[in-house]
């Protein structure tokens, strides 16, 4: 059972000045770095990311990770999900079970594969299969977000475009009892989706993690027992 992090442990909260020529609301985002519990959990156990903790909450609450399962991590940059897939599944350099996709250049993750490329590609697809020999696979984990551009509408709209380009990929390639889990913002229009993968999966839930920020929008859906 992993130990949540804040809990019990003292800390001294660190406070950033207004540096000149850094905006209020960078001041505010590196104050909320510094003492952020997760961060320095992350920093401290070699996690790339504080995500890696929403999959690893996830995954004791809804057992998502098996050993030997092939996972296909979409939007995979720094690769928190990978180094926990990758741990979970038993993964190895030598027997690659999990594919990870980003448009940012990263450093490598021990026992999993990495595609520098935009998910939307036409061909992103074929390339994320292609590299795990052409096999079904039992996980599509998609922590994607497109970058917003402050037009509510337009950001929402991009943002369902992406998750719902996801669980087509999702439906493709998964075998039969397969599970699916993507980021999406509360806000109406996945409840859409979460219908349509109802029709496709046995059980179909929004679950929020401990470590996804409280004031954020963000959730996550989770499609298990994919029906094929
Ligand atoms: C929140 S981060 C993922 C963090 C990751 N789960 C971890 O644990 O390290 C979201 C990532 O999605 C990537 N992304 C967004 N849209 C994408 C797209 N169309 N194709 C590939 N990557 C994309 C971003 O570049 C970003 O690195």
């Amino acid at each position: 059972m992993t130990k949540r992090p804040g809990s019990g442990s003292r800390q001294l909260k660190t406070r950033v000045k207004t540096a000149r020529g850094r905006s209020t609301s960078s001041t505010r985002w590196l104050q909320r770095q510094l003492n952020d519990p997760y961060v320095a959990r992350a920093k401290a156990e070699g996690w790339r990311s504080r995500a890696a903790f929403k999959l690893i909450e996830m995954n004791e609450k809804h057992h998502l990770l098996h050993p030997g399962q092939r996972i296909v991590d979409l939007g995979c940059a720094p690769g928190g999900w990978l180094q926990v897939a990758a741990k979970e599944t038993g993964s190895t350099d030598e027997n690659p079970l999990i594919v990870g996709i980003d448009y940012l250049e990263m450093e490598p993750v021990p026992g999993s594969i990495i595609l520098q490329k935009d998910f939307t590609d036409e061909d992103a697809p074929d390339m994320l299969v292609e590299a795990l020999g052409g096999h079904k696979v039992d996980l599509v984990l998609s922590d994607m977000a497109a970058p917003t551009t402050g037009h509510k509408a337009t950001d929402h709209l991009r943002i369902i475009a992406l998750v719902e380009m996801a669980a087509d990929f999702a439906c493709d390639v998964l075998k039969p009892g397969g599970a699916f889990v993507a980021k999406v913002f509360q806000g109406g229009t996945e409840h859409q989706l979460l219908g349509e993968l109802k029709k496709r999966f046995d059980t179909t839930f929004h679950a929020k993690p401990p470590a996804s920020r409280k004031d954020s929008a963000e959730a996550y859906l989770i499609a298990k027992g994919f029906k094929g």
